[in-house]
């Protein structure tokens, strides 16, 4: 089912667990996320940013792709743009057929947020498209923004944000940062805001940097209130060590061979993840009916 995140991440928050949101940038990937999707009967988020458009699949050719896959699993599949910045990159995501949006307009300040994300909102919802946005702001774990405790997210202006934008899920800052952490560290994350802000949104958050942050903190993060995690890093490490084993092993392995060992090791990932944040088995089927929810 190729649908938007609207209503996954309300069954989530309903249900308090998290849906995994995976960078995604061909068709090997996009097979193993959805695979992993359908045999855990889990509703999963296909991401990709810009940037990755630029070097890798772009969204013209990701879109219709992602559509076609979904639509031949029961399981609910939304293709987000992940971090769109200009107006431009998102107006041609939701051209190509994206089911969701993310305007991330976090680096402005708080007025410029607002604004921003209260247009693309508006244009989303008016074509049946779920938008995210994001307030305070989640950097990067190589420039320790996770301890930068000025960009984690306001309590008071995020209740605000949510009532004039209307977005329909939040991107918070608590301590995650994107991309690998120093070797044996893992980050501190503030549960106290995440339980405020839970309290005060009712309403789905999203925990970006979902590598690397440490199993305890991702199932304290999930009980606490997070619904959605990006995840990146992790899984590319995944697919490049498998192909580095494989290759170890026979140097003269085919390229298709090749695809199919990291696509193997991506699913094993994938599937441990959505595990641990509690979206395997959310969704069961009658036989020849549609979607049935637990
Ligand atoms: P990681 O690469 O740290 O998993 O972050 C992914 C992310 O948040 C994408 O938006």
């Amino acid at each position: 089912m190729y649908v938007s995140m609207k209503d996954m991440l309300l069954h989530a928050h309903h249900n308090n667990y998290a849906v995994m949101a995976i960078n995604c940038v061909n068709m090997e990937q996009a097979k193993a996320i959805i695979q992993s999707a359908d045999e855990e009967k889990s509703a999963v988020i296909i991401n990709i940013s810009p940037r990755q458009m630029k070097a890798h699949g772009h969204g013209e050719i990701m879109a219709p792709m992602i559509k076609n896959m979904a639509e031949k699993v029961p399981v609910p599949v939304a293709f987000n743009l992940d971090h769109g910045a200009s107006f431009e990159d998102i107006t041609d995501a939701m051209k190509f057929g994206f089911s969701s949006v993310m305007i991330d307009s976090s680096s402005f300040e708080f007025e410029e947020n607002v604004r921003r994300t209260q247009q693309i909102a508006s244009l989303a919802h008016g074509m049946g498209l779920s938008c995210e946005a994001e307030l305070g702001h989640v950097g990067q774990a190589a420039a320790d923004d996770n301890s930068n405790v000025d960009l984690y997210t306001n309590v008071k202006q995020a209740k605000e944000f949510v009532e004039r934008t209307k977005c329909d899920c939040l991107a918070i800052a608590i301590g995650t940062a994107h991309g690998a952490y120093p070797k044996g560290m893992v980050p501190k994350l503030d549960f106290d805001r995440l339980r405020e802000l839970k309290t005060e949104l009712n309403m789905p958050l999203v925990l970006h940097g979902g590598s690397g942050a440490g199993e305890e903190n991702i199932k304290k993060a999930v009980a606490c209130g997070i619904n959605k995690i990006n995840v990146c890093t992790d899984l590319f490490r995944h697919a490049t060590n498998a192909t580095i084993e494989a290759v170890k092993e026979n140097p003269m392995i085919d390229y298709m061979d090749l695809c199919i060992e990291a696509q193997n090791a991506m699913k094993d990932f994938i599937k441990s993840y959505m595990r641990v944040i509690g979206s395997s088995g959310q969704y069961s089927f009658k036989k020849d009916n549609g979607p049935e929810l637990d």
